[in-house]
């Protein structure tokens, strides 16, 4: 679908659906008075008649409303105009896309863009509505043999604002929310395919067709006998009981300035996890394909970067491997040596993800980064702490951690702080190596996050567990392109302030 900005009057649209806002109770917004008024009381008379109360996610379509040259109008509930805040315009935003591709319009005009959000401007009340749209509208067919003809007639939206001078920034807003939105149904894409179609292999060659198609793109791949050589010891005690080889893949994007050191983001691409001797139990191990939503969720960083073409060096890093039970597979007691130099008993073979993680965090050390931050599907007890609402944030510097809490604030995809005080690395104590790789029930999300840090001294570094918010179950599930929009937000706003 396509997104335009316009300025003009309500009243006055040529449109197969004009979107107009109605507050609880029975409030019509400034542009729908106008269309009230010029439609000899109309709308007022519906609102009257109890038809539409303004209740937040109610809606009404309308048509042939006399002395209007639009085919239809879709009445929005909006709630309480007092409360009328970021979640709320979301959760409408992505409604009427719902209702309108059930209708016959292949356009519509949305003024729901100039009422009033709490704390919002007009960038962000059209980049947050096209995002809501594009995440609306994402399908995954790829993999049914018949692929059903998307009835999907709705081609264009565009937004309504109230002046002219308002322009440049509601494009700029329209070009920002295309970008993240091709990143995010990159990301999910990538964590809806199953561990037989998307491996490491297949990951590699994802991140060579981005390095095609864009510019200031490169990759490189580091295969398991290169890591091997090198001694990243825990990576390869992960990959190595699957016959699917194990690769860390980097993906450079500089364009940014020469000297600027560069934003770096370290995904965990476990392509499939069931656990390896460790085995998991066999409930939902489905599920277990998603564990490479960190590392999707990287791919779907570099392509939205790469797409609004930002002025800034960001290295995308995906450690991918498989985590498989096998006679040549690590067994839990097993002792090995990190690229770091620090050794670790493996007492569960199913908390592998920090493997991975810790020789990605060392080997990226080479970038001499301006900050770290991982995105990993880590630990199921993030769910215990914190549902499927936020994502753990935990980090070794306030400022950053700062920094992705305000931008997890504006685009709402949310995250929660938890401590990684020196107290809990007792947790991790071995009598064999320098530490395990389990620290236990209590703090699990907290005591996973203590054993990265081990290997992140060298610079600003802040780690996201998103087991909880990467993918949904149940009926409706799938990827939720979590947290794509979160960190493109920390790279814009960092783009912003460099420029
Ligand atoms: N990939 C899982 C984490 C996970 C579990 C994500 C459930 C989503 C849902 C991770 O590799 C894992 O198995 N973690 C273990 C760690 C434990 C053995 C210390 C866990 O959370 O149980
Ligand atoms: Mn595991
Ligand atoms: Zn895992």
């Amino acid at each position: 679908m396509e997104f335009f900005a316009k300025s003009g009057s309500a009243e006055k649209q040529k449109t197969g659906c004009l979107i107009l806002g109605v507050f609880d109770s029975r409030k019509l917004s400034a542009q729908a008075q106008l269309v009230d008024e010029l439609s000899d009381s109309y709308l007022s008379t519906i609102v009257r008649s109890g038809d539409m109360e303004g209740k937040l996610g109610q809606t009404l379509l309308l048509h042939k409303v006399p002395n209007l040259n639009c085919d239809r109008i879709l009445l929005v509930g909006c709630g309480k105009e007092r409360e009328f805040e970021v979640s709320k315009y979301q959760k409408i935003s992505a409604k009427i896309i719902r209702i309108l591709d059930e209708t016959g319009t292949s356009d519509a005009v949305n003024g729901l863009v100039t009422l009033n959000v709490k704390n919002q401007d007009l960038y962000w009340k059209i980049r947050f509505a096209v995002e809501a749209a594009n995440d609306a509208l994402y399908r995954f067919d790829q993999l049914k043999s018949k692929t059903s003809e998307a009835r999907r007639p709705l081609k264009k939206m565009t937004f309504l604002i109230e002046s002219r001078a308002d322009l440049t920034q509601s494009e700029l807003a329209i070009e920002h929310a295309n970008g993240v939105s091709k990143g995010q149904s990159l990301t999910k894409d990538l964590a809806n395919l199953p561990g037989n179609i998307c491996h490491p292999t297949y990951l590699a060659e994802c991140a060579q067709e981005l390095a095609e198609s864009y510019d200031n793109f490169s990759v490189n791949v580091l295969d398991e006998a290169e890591l091997k050589a090198m001694g990243a010891g825990a990576f390869v005690s992960v990959s190595q009981g699957s016959e699917q080889p194990g690769k860390m893949i980097a993906m450079e994007y500089m364009a940014g300035g020469k000297d600027d050191k560069p934003l770096v983001f370290v995904g965990k691409g476990i392509t499939f996890d069931t656990g390896g001797i460790s085995l998991k139990p066999g409930a939902a191990m489905d599920e277990m394909k998603f564990d490479m939503g960190g590392a999707a969720s990287v791919f779907g960083l570099m392509k939205a970067v790469a797409e609004m073409k930002l002025p800034i060096n960001v290295v995308g890093f995906v450690a991918a491997a498989e985590n498989m039970p096998a006679s040549n597979a690590t067994r839990p007691g097993d002792v090995v040596t990190t690229l770091s130099g620090q050794t670790v008993e493996i007492l569960n073979t199913d908390a592998e993800g920090r493997l991975v993680l810790c020789d990605a965090l060392t080997y990226i050390e080479k970038y001499d980064p301006e900050l770290v931050i991982d995105i990993a599907t880590l630990t199921g007890a993030v769910i215990i702490a914190l549902g499927h609402q936020a994502s753990g944030l935990m980090s070794n510097n306030n400022p950053l951690a700062n920094e992705i809490e305000s931008a997890a604030d504006m685009t709402h995809d949310r995250v929660w702080r938890l401590p990684i005080w020196d107290e809990y690395h007792d947790q991790l104590k071995s009598n064999f190596a320098d530490f395990s790789n389990l620290g236990g029930r209590p703090a699990g999300t907290i005591t996973a996050a203590c054993f990265l840090s081990k290997f992140t001294k060298k610079y600003r570094w802040a780690h996201l567990d998103i087991a909880g918010t990467a993918w949904r179950s149940g009926a409706k599930k799938g990827a939720t392109g979590r947290p794509v929009s979160l960190l493109s937000q920390i790279v814009l706003n960092r783009a912003n302030k460099a420029s």
